[in-house]
Order: C-alpha cells, then structure tokens, then sequence
C-alpha cells in the first residue's frame, strides 16, 4: 500500500503519497498549473513555492517541481512578481559600471543583509554578485549568478527591492557581447560557413529521407 503522507494547501488537509514533488502533489490532490509551471525539472525557474514545516516558525522556499512533500507541510504558491525590467538595446550600451547604475539605480541601496542568498535554490552568492554589480564587476557577476534560473525568490525577500536577477542578466549580456575572449575555432568556422564551404553538403542533407538523417546522425564522427 502507498504510504500517505498529510499537506495542507492554502490551509486545507490532504493526503498525498509520500515522496510526490510539491508540483505532483498538488496536482494529485486535484489542482491545475496553468501557471507557475514550465520545464518540471528545476531549470526554468516558474513554480516558486513557500511553506512551512509542523512545528517550526520558518517560512521556507522551493521550487515546487524539485521539492519533495513532507508530513505536516503547510502550501502556498508564490504570486507572479511585476518587476521593473530595463529595456536597452545591447549594442548602444557599455560595459561599465554607469550602464548598470542607469539601468538599475536601485542595486546602491543593497544593505548586505544576504537574504537573497540565503534563498536561493540554486545555492548561488547573490548578494555577492550585487556587490560585484555596485563595483561594475561584469566579469564577477556573469560568473557568479551564471546558473541563476530567474525564480525571482531572492527578490521576494530583498528589503531594498532589488530585482538581482535583471541585474545579472543585463551583466551576462554586456559580458557576452563585450568582455568575453572571442573563440577562434568558432569565428573560424562562422568565415567558412559565409563563404559557401558547406553549402554542396548542406543541400544533399536537406534531400535527405528521416531514415537517412538517423542512420547520418547514429554514424557520424564524435570527437573523443
Ligand atoms: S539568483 Fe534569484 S532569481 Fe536567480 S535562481 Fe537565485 S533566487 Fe532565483
Ligand atoms: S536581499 Fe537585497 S539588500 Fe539584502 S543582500 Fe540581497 S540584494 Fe542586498
Ligand atoms: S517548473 Fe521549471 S523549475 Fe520548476
């Protein structure tokens, strides 16, 4: 027999199977995601969650599809969150420190409380990579919230309503277009592409059935 477990969602009881994801959960019980669900795999960064623990006064946070319910939970999903987003045309700007500040003023008024970080579910310093923004440290941000999945739990805790993940994206931008060393190999590659060197290759490809594109694809040469 499933072992149930007890959660309570927007305060009603229920009983779930143990070991659901909060996102199966909910849906077990008969909830539809319409939003706040996306990639169910921890990428995507769309079902933020809260709650609660029997017995503890911590309000913690999760992504719902990776979480796993526990007894005596207590279930909320987090409302969509309307920050302000910046909107700017990545070749006119520069990758300074001024184009941050002009973009997102707000990021001075961090007061190094480390909420942010603490709520993370990607375990990212986010606190550490708004330091590094103040400073104009593209290259340390871009570094640092590289794996941020735009959740935007840590703006749901920051006193100073700093929207972190706009910020490091404009910076992963500016770092990418601007500050990161080029790859020969692939400039390289983009020249002979331009030039027509694959183009005979590409059209009997493009002839090709299915089953010739799979039997291509399962023989083609890997590199070790
Ligand atoms: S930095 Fe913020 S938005 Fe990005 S994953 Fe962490 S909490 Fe989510
Ligand atoms: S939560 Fe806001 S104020 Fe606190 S460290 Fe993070 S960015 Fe700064
Ligand atoms: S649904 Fe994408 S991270 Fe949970």
């Amino acid at each position: 027999m499933t072992e149930m477990v007890t959660v309570y969602v927007m305060g009603k009881e229920y009983k779930v199977p143990k070991g659901l994801t909060i996102m199966r959960a909910m849906e077990y019980i008969g909830y539809k995601f319409i939003r706040g669900a996306g990639c169910r795999a921890g990428f995507c960064g769309a079902c933020a969650t809260v709650y609660r623990l029997k017995g503890d006064y911590r309000i913690r946070n999760a992504l719902a599809c990776q979480q796993i319910v526990e007894d005596g939970m207590y279930l909320a999903q987090i409302p969509f969150y309307p920050p302000k987003k910046a909107t700017y045309d990545i070749k006119k700007i520069k990758p300074d420190v001024n184009t941050i500040l002009t973009h997102y003023p707000e990021v001075a008024r961090c007061v190094s409380c480390n909420s942010c970080t603490k709520i993370c579910p990607q375990e990212l310093d986010v606190m550490d990579y708004v330091q590094a923004a103040i400073r104009g440290d593209i290259e340390r941000v871009a570094d640092l919230s590289f794996d941020c999945i735009m959740c935007g739990l840590c703006t749901s805790r920051c006193p100073a309503e700093i929207t972190q993940y706009y910020v490091a994206i404009l910076c992963r931008r500016l770092y990418g277009r601007y500050l990161a060393p080029r790859a020969k190999h692939v400039q390289k590659r983009i020249r002979e592409i331009q030039s027509g060197k694959f183009d005979k290759e590409m059209k009997k490809i493009m002839k090709m059935s299915k089953e010739q594109l799979k039997k291509l694809y399962a023989e083609r040469e890997i590199e070790k």
